[in-house]
């Protein structure tokens, strides 16, 4: 089966579950999974029980797709995704975001846990990312492309939209959040760099270091949806401070923001979902 029929039988299924037609989506990344309980008049629907998507694999990613409002405003919020580091093709990562798109959204706002490497950001900080970096050694539009997607060649000039950045920043201000504006690169993972990696990459004009997002931020502008992202940094990357990364800390820092973000997407998804 192609691509766009397996996308399409997703689309289906979905649609026989729940006749929201969302406008806005939502990739919860580590940590967040308890926003999905935000969601008013929510469906929620295993990943195992859809077509076509892969069963997932890491803790603290609950791997369901709801289906509701926030604020009134429709919304389809993935509560996990797949990474490429578990091993998945990279089309099975990407799968969920275009079958989001073919189910209507027009807009994505992209959640992930990084490593900061810009000298101002401190572990428990928000990054509003404002544009990418790809070093996951892939982009996974490579390959025959269907035009019911999108374009052969898509422009990637202004990935994260401009506007939906100062949406953030001003609802962040709202509530007392000063989140810096910054560059997330993606590498494949799963080991954490080296500090000459981060050298390197800090060289390339990275803020922050991540192993997510990027491939779906692609294929949402390939579908030509607006697109937003915000990064919480867990950690100093490799070298920027002298300790160990572990895990652990990644997912405690995520644990210790894990309110101010959810307050955050509440007042930040309805907007971009207008
Ligand atoms: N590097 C890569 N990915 C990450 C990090 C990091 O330091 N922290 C959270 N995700």
């Amino acid at each position: 089966m192609e691509a766009y029929e397996k996308i399409m039988a997703a689309v289906e299924f979905i649609r026989s579950r729940s006749p929201l037609a969302p406008r806005v989506g939502v990739v919860l990344g580590s940590g967040l999974g308890e926003f999905a309980g935000r969601v008013e008049d929510a469906v929620a629907i295993p990943y195992g029980e859809i077509p076509h998507f892969k069963k997932v694999s890491i803790a603290g990613h609950a791997g369901r797709l709801v289906l509701g409002s926030i604020n009134g405003v429709p919304a389809a919020v993935l509560q996990g995704r797949y990474h490429f580091y578990e091993g998945h093709d990279i089309l099975d990562v990407v799968f969920p975001v275009r079958v989001l798109g073919k189910l209507g959204i027009r807009s994505l706002l992209l959640t992930n846990a990084a490593g900061g490497i810009g000298g101002e950001l401190r572990p428990g900080d928000l990054m509003i990312i404002r544009d990418h970096i790809n070093l996951m050694g892939l982009n996974p539009l490579r390959g025959a492309n269907d035009e019911r997607l999108g374009p052969r060649f898509p422009d990637m000039s202004a990935v994260y939209d401009p506007e939906f950045q100062d949406v953030i920043a001003a609802a962040a201000a709202g509530i007392g959040l000063a989140p810096r504006r910054g560059v997330y690169l993606a590498l494949s993972g799963p080991s954490y760099e080296t500090p000459a990696e981060i050298r390197m990459l800090a060289a390339l004009g990275a803020d922050a270091v991540g192993m997510s997002t990027v491939p779906e931020a692609v294929c949402a502008r390939h579908m030509g949806l607006r697109v937003a992202g915000i990064s919480c940094v867990t950690n100093l990357a490799a070298g920027i401070s002298q300790a160990p990364l572990s895990h652990r800390e990644v997912t405690e820092t995520a644990d210790r923001v894990k309110n101010d973000f959810i307050k955050l997407l509440e007042i930040v998804i309805p907007k971009l979902g207008k």
